[in-house]
């Protein structure tokens, strides 16, 4: 039996996971099935799910344990941008810039009319893409900071007003009872084993919100509905397992910080640890080996 002293090595503090337990899709309104298809599917290497939202209205795209939600059934059609960066782990960046290659042309060649705000660039050994709408999309390579992640979302990071950081961090870490700290006008936010927001000081003017939406699973479902609720601040009661709130305030002061839809679910929602189908995007019909359809990365 190991003594008491031989146990303490351990950091359990840093094991620990804080109530958001997952962060598992955004979501942004894009006009066109086409081009969503050529950047969130054939450039990025996420897989179509197969089972739900088929049509052309919708599409929900696979990366990993985490999904990024692209509907397009709005008359007339909106277009949504995300106030920041999103960000993924890709198992190679090399096969991204080569992918990013080939959708970028496929763009020009299957809808010339468009014009799009597609780019790329590699820098500071990330991958910068913009999505055809201006969604602005940060690709890692597998590192320690995200743990044993190969693919999936990993963290979004938005873009708040001058002195807002403090309390966003307060917010989340006693509303949401989430790990939360801010540093040099940033909030950081632990989400899960390997997940992060981040809220980004900036005096850049910020765009309107225009309803875009995160969507995180939380334990305590119940105490961070009610501070919200007494507060008047849920927006949404959508059925017994998910409510949604837009405004992150202050608890000091109530002050409303930055503008941005959770869409919060409980742990015993349908749709928690749904499996999803994840594909190997290495192979092609040229190279295809039996039993190799699927990702076979962690995530
Ligand atoms: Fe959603």
């Amino acid at each position: 039996m190991n003594a008491p002293e031989k146990l303490n090595q351990y950091d359990r503090e840093a094991r620990a996971v804080g109530n958001i337990v997952h962060l598992e899709h955004f979501n942004v309104c894009i006009p066109d099935q086409r081009l969503a298809t050529l950047f969130y599917v054939v450039a990025l290497g996420g897989t179509r799910d197969p089972y739900l939202f088929m049509g052309l209205e919708n599409m929900w795209v696979n990366y990993g344990r985490t999904q990024v939600h692209l509907p397009s059934r709005a008359v007339p059609p909106r277009t949504e941008v995300l106030r920041g960066t999103v960000g993924f782990v890709v198992p190679s960046l090399a096969e991204l810039k080569k992918r990013l290659e080939f959708a970028g042309a496929e763009m020009k060649r299957v809808v010339p009319e468009a014009k799009t705000r597609f780019s790329w660039q590699e820098k500071d050994g990330v991958i910068e893409a913009t999505c055809p709408w201006g969604n602005r999309v940060r690709c890692h390579a597998p590192s320690p900071q995200f743990g044993n992640t190969e693919l999936g979302l990993v963290y979004v990071e938005f873009d708040v007003p001058p002195g807002t950081a403090d309390g966003i961090a307060r917010f989340y870490k006693e509303v949401m009872r989430a790990p939360a700290k801010a540093e040099g006008g940033r909030a950081t936010v632990g989400i899960g084993r390997n997940q992060f927001l981040y809220f980004t000081e900036t005096t850049q003017p910020l765009p309107e919100y225009d309803n875009h939406h995160i969507q995180v699973y939380i334990a305590d479902f119940g105490a961070p509905y009610q501070w919200l609720k007494e507060r008047d601040l849920i927006t949404m009661e959508t059925d017994a397992d998910e409510w949604r709130f837009q405004w992150i305030v202050d608890p000091r002061d109530a002050r409303k910080l930055f503008q941005i839809e959770h869409e919060v679910r409980s742990m015993k929602h349908r749709l928690f640890n749904r499996p999803l189908v994840n594909r190997n995007h290495g192979i092609t019909n040229m190279t295809y080996v039996a039993g190799h359809d699927a990702f076979r990365g962690t995530y």
